[in-house]
């Protein structure tokens, strides 16, 4: 819903120096894990704040996975790259971020103020909705990344990894296809994305994140 604050006495809280560095400044990239297992609430308290953010049109189009057991790992451990196998299958919980294509069945309820855009999406067919659904989800991954990191980059005993002194870069071998670094500013190189593989989830999904979580 939208609301005019200046039409309203709602006060909106600033993010104090404890949130900014949760969320921002202190946040890490895991990129080793601990066997310890990761219970259904931490898993539901991600989604629960990574589905707030906005989205185009409410769509969000975003679908996550979890694999948690054995053997749904061995399924999905081939798909991954091979730099990113090792890790993908010592973390407990692996997620799997998706967009759906068929988003708009669900305008109706997601933006009821506009429930009519269903039919407009539908009539664009699944392919003048992939770019809405690719864009979107790839935004939702960012709010995902967001959600998820305060509960990650501890070292084991629950201390914060130092910045600057862990591993949590992009393979420096990209394969065919991977993100390549451009000369950008000194010291930051300009990340080029790669276009999405094809995705191995079957027709309604689309892959859109190639890393581990
Ligand atoms: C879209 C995306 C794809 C990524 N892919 C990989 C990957 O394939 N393998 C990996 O080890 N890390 C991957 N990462 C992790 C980044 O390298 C990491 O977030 C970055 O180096 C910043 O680390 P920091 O958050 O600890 O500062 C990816 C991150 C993003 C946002």
């Amino acid at each position: 819903m939208t609301t005019t604050l200046a039409d309203s006495d709602v006060t909106l809280p600033v993010l104090d120096d404890a949130g900014r560095a949760a969320l921002f400044t202190e946040a890490r990239t895991a990129n080793t894990f601990s066997d310890t297992p990761v219970s259904d609430e931490t898993l539901a308290a991600v989604w629960e704040l990574a589905k707030w953010p906005p989205t185009a049109a409410n769509t969000q189009p975003l679908r996550v996975t979890f694999v948690r057991t054995e053997e749904g790992k061995q399924r999905l451990l081939p798909l991954l790259s091979e730099g990113n196998r090792a890790k993908t299958e010592a973390a407990p919980a692996v997620a799997i971020l998706a967009a759906d294509l068929d988003f708009h069945e669900f305008v109706p309820k997601t933006f009821p103020a506009r429930a009519e855009m269903k039919e407009t999406f539908e009539a664009s067919g699944r392919e003048g909705r992939e770019q809405m659904a690719r864009f979107n989800s790839t935004l939702q991954i960012g709010y995902f990344l967001l959600a998820a990191r305060p509960r990650a980059g501890h070292r084991p005993d629950g201390r914060l990894r130092p910045r600057g002194r862990h591993d949590g870069v992009l393979p420096r071998r990209p394969r065919a296809g991977a993100a390549r670094r451009q000369p950008g500013p000194p010291g930051r190189g300009r990340l080029v994305p790669a276009p999405a593989p094809p995705g191995p989830l079957g027709r309604r999904h689309l892959r859109v994140s190639a890393g581990a979580p």
